[in-house]
């Protein structure tokens, strides 16, 4: 395997290539003030949106949100992978592309042996369920559950018999190997003795982007509890980011018009068992956006398949949110509910395939649920219930990445409440999402965005402050040091990460431009934050006025984080008695009461 191009080659790839003539090239730019401009390449459009900035060596289009560094325009524009877009961009500045081998090779050869022992694991698992004394019991399950043996093997079941040690025996001969099996998730070490996760379960593997195991989840065989275990997180197994099922539907499908999201392993394998190999699970927890990204990587559609009862629609509810801000263009989503009682998997044996596959393909557009949703006990033909539904809809189209899908859902909104649109932007206005926007007010862009483009939103919740700190840093990179040394709130947001990651590798190297910056995190979840920064509004700031915005959203997430803390405190208070709080608690009340509070 060719090593990674060394990072400190990408940047100074990025000094030499200029971003102006490599777009020009490919796309006629026309210089306006400070900026070149162009109708966008990415997207339809009769003016111009699409701007590239000469000076941070940055594109980005105000319409459909598309931007990144010389790097990710040749990507995008010529459909290269990364490698190969450094490959042309070399040759045009005269340079060889260098090669090295980033991983620690000791972590690489540790990675290499879980996956072997996972391996292993799952061949073990399916000789068991051939073969050991009691896998009559685990075939007879899966028969009556309507599997064929094929089926079977194409998702490599298996059985883990009952008993405390089958695995141990089979794969733990010697103290590594036996620390591998713990770091593996597969053995538990409980008072001085080691003994097997998996007992008396049917083992569904889980399968990474190229087909290694690197989980399991395991079913009981009747009704006991927990009904389903799954392999902790190990160095090889990170379960938000995995979907059972992916690799195998890749594998069967060349090109994948769309994957189906259901909840359950079964409902995968059954899918799959009745000709529909394109459906995928979460493990068990709600669908994220790293999901979501990663569907949208290999098909331009989701489906949605859910319970019909309570917890099915309120799941449908959550997906809708989740999946708004990674709705760009071209793609789409659909929601599926299954009759009460039913899942996929007893549907499609009660209804067959090609009813099944019917009702995939009418399932409900993601507008026709969102306006469902958002319009649900609201009387749509009453001005009071328009009102009502204009201020829980708008807020969530915003969270729609710009570009036509968000115009068109906005004219949706207008249509069906009769308000303007300027009467909308209003109601956004007077009802702003839960948090205040940060201190500092905008100044205008030095590129301002063409008249009939909507501007990008002003950061306005908790995660937007984050990510206009993230933008601030993105464009001034030297104004970093006024966070360095502080420590920033511990919020939960996505963005977070992005941040802390930006302020480490600008404290490594501080010199790193904005381009190097985007080209940093190209093709990573920190990358797209990136981009999506770039969206933000950009004040017209030298270094010194970034850093003191910087301070300003600090001081101003600080604030909430104190107020946050004060309340959960306070209500923990309201139901003890003082003297019943622990040492710690009466601590930080004393802490917290001693600090001002803040005004907002
Ligand atoms: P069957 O009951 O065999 O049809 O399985 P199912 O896949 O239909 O299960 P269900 O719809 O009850 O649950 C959906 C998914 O949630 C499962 O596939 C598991 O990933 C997860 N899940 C269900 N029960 C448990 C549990 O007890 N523990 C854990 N960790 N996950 C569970
Ligand atoms: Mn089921």
């Amino acid at each position: 395997m060719k090593g990674l191009i060394p990072q400190h080659f990408i940047d100074e790839l990025l000094a030499r290539v200029d971003i102006v003539e490599v777009v020009d090239r490919r796309v006629p730019l026309k210089k306006t003030g400070q900026n070149y401009t162009a109708r966008c390449p990415f997207h339809d459009e009769k003016t111009p949106s699409f701007s590239v900035n000469p000076d941070k060596q940055f594109y980005y289009c105000f319409g459909c949100g598309a931007g990144g560094n010389a790097i990710g325009f040749l990507m995008e524009y010529e459909r290269l992978e990364f490698p190969q877009a450094i490959d042309t961009l070399a040759t045009v500045a005269g340079l060889e592309v260098p090669r090295e081998r980033v991983e620690n090779p000791e972590k690489a050869s540790k990675r290499k042996d879980l996956h072997s022992l996972m391996a292993q694991a799952a061949e073990h698992y399916q000789q068991q369920l051939k073969h050991h004394q009691d896998s009559r019991r685990a075939k007879d399950y899966l028969i009556k559950r309507g599997l064929t043996g094929e089926i079977a093997k194409a998702f490599q079941v298996g059985f883990a018999p009952p008993g405390w040690d089958n695995l141990l025996q089979e794969l733990g001969s010697d103290e590594q190997s036996r620390q591998l099996l713990i770091d593996a998730g597969m053995l538990i070490s409980g008072d001085n003795k080691l003994y097997d996760r998996f007992r008396d379960r049917i083992m569904f593997p889980i399968l990474d982007n190229r087909g290694q195991v690197v989980a399991f989840g395991g079913r009981v065989l009747g009704d006991d509890k927990p009904k389903y275990l799954n392999s902790p997180e190990t160095e090889i197994f990170h379960k938000g980011r995995e979907l059972y099922g992916l690799y195998q539907a890749r594998k069967a499908v060349r090109n994948l018009e769309r994957l189906i999201i259901v909840e359950g392993y079964m409902d995968v394998v059954a899918l799959a068992q009745h000709g529909i190999p394109y459906a995928v699970a979460t493990l068990g927890t709600a669908t994220s956006e790293d999901h979501l990204r990663k569907v949208f990587r290999y098909c331009p559609e989701v489906v949605f398949c859910f319970d019909g009862d309570e917890a099915g629609r309120k799941a449908a509810r959550r997906a809708m949110e989740t999946v708004l801000p990674v709705m760009e263009d071209g793609r789409q989503a659909r929601f599926l509910f299954m009759p009460d009682g039913e899942d996929p998997d007893t549907q499609i044996r009660a209804i067959g395939t090609s009813r099944f596959e019917q009702q995939i393909l009418n399932a409900k557009p993601l507008e026709d649920y969102f306006f469902e949703a958002v319009s649900e006990g609201a009387n749509a033909d009453s001005l009071e219930g328009k009102a009502r539904i204009s201020k829980r809809a708008a807020p969530l189209i915003q969270l729609l990445p710009a570009g036509v899908y968000r115009e068109l859902m906005m004219d949706a909104l207008s249509r069906r409440t009769g308000l303007s649109a300027s009467a909308l932007h209003n109601i956004l206005q007077n009802n702003p999402p839960a948090d205040p926007p940060p201190p500092e007010p905008r100044a205008t862009n030095a590129a301002p965005p063409p008249k009939n483009v909507a501007p990008a939103p002003l950061p306005s919740s908790k995660r937007d402050t984050l990510l206009y700190m993230i933008s601030l840093l993105l464009l001034h990179p030297s104004a970093a040091p006024a966070l360095q040394d502080e420590s920033l709130p511990e919020l939960d947001s996505p963005y977070l990460t992005t941040l802390k990651s930006i302020l480490a590798l600008l404290e490594k190297r501080p010199e790193s431009s904005t381009a190097m910056m985007l080209g940093h995190w190209q093709g990573q979840a920190e990358g797209e934050v990136l981009t999506l920064a770039l969206s933000l509004e950009k004040p017209n700031y030298d270094g010194e006025k970034a850093a003191s915005a910087l301070q300003e959203c600090l001081q101003h997430l600080r604030q909430r984080q104190h107020q946050r803390e004060l309340s959960s405190t306070v209500d923990k208070l309201r139901n003890a008695n003082y003297a019943d709080l622990s040492e710690g608690d009466k601590q930080k009340l004393k802490e917290l009461l001693s600090r001002k509070a803040s005004p907002d």
